[in-house]
């Protein structure tokens, strides 16, 4: 009788156990159904009220209106990019079909030769809405464009120039490691292995002469023109060529990730781990995991945080704890989970007015200002980034609990 007894109560303790842990599980994904709210009703508004196809939503000016931009942009592409994204998060074919109709004034951007910006342009765009309904006419688009980025590449200097612009001879940035995964892609659908070779010894040169010793990253590299040896080491966005800009470190994170994922050169695995490492040990990253926009503006913490370079190291670590042991695993999927809850609250997300975008507090080139540096803004790669690691969670949680 007691063993009976004793039986149900470890049964009873068992299931006590599994059940708070799947109610602590429930309440911390209780941000999605909180996020996908807000994003919803501010994409079913943005299409509705923004019908001409060639002036792209970018972000808020600082009387609260919204910045259009040409399809030339850098940032075209992220507003099809972030339709597609709430197609895959919530398969309702609204949000494909707006996503189609925002691709069409893009197209032609598939010949530009002038930016290196096409893996933004191009690849969130019609390489999004590629992976979910396979249209031919998305795939010729994407090894053109990657056939126009390649034009970008100089032996010598090892890299795709970046600016056409300012006082540099061979302008490379770190931001250029984002528009390496079209390169890879385009290599894959064409064959064409020369795509993919470029990416490669972008990146090498990148590892070279980006980086600091402790795996923060400069954001401007300057190379010669002739020889190929890197000149200058600068920034732009940052707040001093010493700092680490927190979106520049953001994108080096998620582009070493991508190289991983694409080649499977350990190298690239170790050189996101040492940023990871960098980021997430940074004595100036608040608790709550969402970066003040340079890691070392010396008016921290009374400065701007920045939500976009949060989203994307949240989207970054949640495909880098694929690739690493259970322990640093559990830290990256942790840490993202941790971005996530904070970005989905009020203080963060909008389900109304904020030019339709569903992030705030996004910085996007604080030395030039309030009055154009999209400083404490809503911009559009936030929300792309932001709703990329909402599914790239949801995935996860439906993975492990399969
Ligand atoms: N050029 C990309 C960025 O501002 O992050």
């Amino acid at each position: 009788m007691k063993k009976a007894n004793s039986t149900k109560l470890i049964f009873l303790v068992v299931i006590l156990s599994l059940a708070l842990i799947q109610s602590a599980i429930a309440q911390k994904q209780n941000f999605i159904p909180y996020a996908l709210k807000a994003a919803e009703v501010q994409y079913k508004n943005a299409v509705k009220e923004y019908t001409d196809y060639h002036k792209f939503p970018r972000s808020t000016k600082p009387d609260g209106s919204l910045y259009t931009v040409k399809s030339s942009d850098w940032c075209s592409g992220f507003f099809s990019g972030s339709l597609w994204l709430l197609y895959d998060l919530t398969k309702d074919d609204f949000y494909k079909v707006a996503a189609k109709k925002w691709s069409v004034g893009l197209e032609k951007e598939q010949y530009n030769k002038t930016t290196h910006d096409l893996g933004f342009m191009m690849y969130i765009s019609f390489g999004t809405g590629y992976k979910l309904i396979g249209d031919t006419n998305y795939k010729q688009i994407i090894i053109q464009s990657a056939k126009s980025l390649a034009t970008r590449f100089h032996p010598k200097a090892g890299a795709i120039r970046s600016w056409d612009f300012g006082p540099w001879q061979y302008p490379v940035i770190i931001d250029n490691m984002m528009n390496l995964e079209l390169l890879f892609e385009a290599s894959r659908l064409s064959g064409i292995d020369a795509y993919k070779q470029i990416a490669i010894k972008h990146a090498d040169h990148d590892m070279q002469n980006h980086f600091r010793k402790d795996f923060s990253s400069y954001h401007v590299v300057d190379y010669d023109s002739i020889t190929g040896v890197a000149i200058k080491k600068q920034t732009n966005q940052g707040f001093a060529d010493e700092s680490a800009w927190a979106r520049g470190q953001a994108w080096g994170l998620y582009g070493f990730t991508v190289m991983y994922r694409y080649t499977k050169d350990k190298k690239y695995l170790e050189q996101a781990e040492h940023i990871a490492a960098f980021i997430l040990n940074h004595p100036n990253l608040p608790k709550d995991k969402v970066p003040y926009w340079d890691f070392n503006d010396p008016k921290i913490p009374d400065t701007y945080r920045d939500a976009s370079a949060a989203a994307i190291i949240a989207s970054a670590l949640l495909e880098l704890r694929k690739y690493v042991g259970k322990e640093k695993s559990t830290l990256y999927f942790k840490t993202a989970e941790t971005i996530l809850t904070t970005l989905s609250t009020p203080e963060y997300v909008a389900d109304s007015g904020n030019g339709n975008f569903v992030l705030k507090h996004c910085v996007g080139n604080w030395p030039k200002g309030k009055a154009t540096g999209e400083i404490d803004a809503a911009i559009n790669y936030g929300d792309y980034y932001y709703l990329e690691a909402l599914l790239r969670y949801k995935k996860a949680i439906q993975e492990h609990t399969k």
